[in-house]
């Protein structure tokens, strides 16, 4: 198998990944004692195969109870498809649909903020604010509290070498966090109890399947899990493609000539830079993976960022080419966890994409100014992407 390079077959290098891939396709870590799986047809076997890999990872490793209950990535079989099911009610595509004028209008407005500049930090001008306030709206919680959501996100997945150690030495942290950020929607539902609205929040309460409403700490953590996952995603993917855009001028010039391009090279920059790069699971039982026994009950960590590199799935994988098909790409996980917000960030990554390629005929990153990285090994994403530009 390929090398998972840490440059991507770009002119320039660019990422840190995390790491060579190792010669064999599953490998045992003893650090972490973890398994690491990096192969496509592997990490599609895993996903679509709940009953044998859960996602229960809390059974293994000490996460916070709080954070468990009412946590779809965290829930398995029948109590988590009957929440998805009735959160899919309240987040649907249609509503998602019906927010296309507004994030365009927050995007235009964001931008409209830096006229006359030709140089601006594209995370904290756009890619973070914009996702931030879109999900702010839609939940109905305050997006001016967004300093408050950018701290917690910080404190959350920032600096960490490796999340399962992070759960076990530095669960303080996690839980401290945690904490502040289940108090603050806690109050928020409260108000939306007593005041209903046609927020997000307000639905949830309100949302009834087959008789079955959700207990209050569902829709808090349902709301915790929407608020951080659902706006730090998002700000990568941003980030990422404009990235993958500068790095391939031929591409960005592509692109600008045929908008309707713009959808696969969303794709194609989540493909080579999926914002999570790895999803957890726990063995329900003795499996076997490309010929590796692994034992019941041991944590398995399905590297997507890998599996969407891995050479038998996808041609020159550590190439960026939006013309790619089929772009079977792992980056919003696979079956019954298939990522709840993928119309919401392909939307928002489509809206922003066209309308700061169209303010911007010129767009570059700054040589002077280079891209930062978020520096931990389960997410792919800049925090910093000054940009040269012109109008
Ligand atoms: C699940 C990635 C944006 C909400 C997932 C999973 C992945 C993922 C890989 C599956 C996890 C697993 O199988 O263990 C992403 C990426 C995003 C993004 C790359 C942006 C580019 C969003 C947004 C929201 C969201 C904007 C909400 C507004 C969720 C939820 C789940 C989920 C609720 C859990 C679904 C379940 O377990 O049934 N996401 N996500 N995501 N995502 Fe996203």
């Amino acid at each position: 198998m390929a090398a998972v390079a840490d440059t991507w077959g770009a002119p320039r290098s660019l990422f840190w990944l995390h790491g060579e891939r190792p010669a064999a396709p599953v490998s045992f870590d003893e650090a972490s004692k973890v398994w690491n799986v990096y192969g496509h047809a592997d990490a599609l076997r895993i996903l679509n195969d709940p009953a044998t890999y859960s996602s229960e990872v809390q059974r293994k490793i000490p996460i916070d109870d709080r954070l468990n209950e009412g946590n779809l990535l965290r829930m398995d079989g029948v109590p988590h498809a009957k929440l998805r099911k009735i959160v899919s009610r309240v987040f649907t595509p249609k509503v998602v649909a019906g927010l296309e004028p507004r994030i365009a209008a927050v995007t235009a407005e964001l931008l409209d903020g830096l006229a006359g500049r030709d140089k601006f930090d594209l995370i904290e001008e756009l890619a973070y604010p914009l996702p931030v306030i879109v999900i702010a709206e839609l939940l109905g919680v305050p997006a001016e509290d967004r300093p408050l959501f950018k701290q917690w996100v910080d404190m959350m997945f920032h600096g960490r070498e490796e999340i399962f150690i992070e759960a076990d030495g530095d669960e303080k942290v996690v839980m401290n966090g945690a904490e502040e950020v289940l108090r603050y929607i806690a109050e928020h539902v409260a108000k939306r109890r007593e005041n209903p609205g046609e927020d997000l929040l307000s639905k949830l309460v309100e949302a009834e399947v087959d008789g079955e409403r959700l207990s209050e700490s569902e829709i808090v953590n349902f709301g915790f899990v929407l608020l951080l996952t659902g706006h730090i995603t998002t700000t990568m993917l941003l980030g990422n493609a404009v990235l993958c855009l500068d790095t391939y001028p031929y591409w960005q010039e592509q692109v600008r000539e045929n908008p309707e391009l713009i959808p696969a090279v969303i794709e194609e920059s989540l493909r080579l830079l999926p914002p999570f790069s790895a999803v957890s699971r726990l063995t329900n039982e003795e499996v076997e993976l490309s010929g590796q026994r692994i034992p019941a009950n041991e944590l398995v960590m399905v590297w997507l960022a890998a599996a969407n590199r891995d050479e038998e799935a996808f041609p020159e994988p550590d190439t960026f080419n939006p013309a790619r098909d089929p772009n079977n790409h792992l980056s919003f996980g696979r079956g019954v966890h298939f990522c709840l917000g993928a119309p919401l960030a392909r939307l928002e990554g489509r809206i922003a994409l066209e309308i700061l390629l169209d303010r911007y005929p010129f767009l570059c990153t700054d040589p002077e100014d280079p891209p930062v990285f978020r520096p931990l090994p389960i997410m792919s994403g800049i925090d910093k992407l000054p940009l040269l530009v012109d109008t």
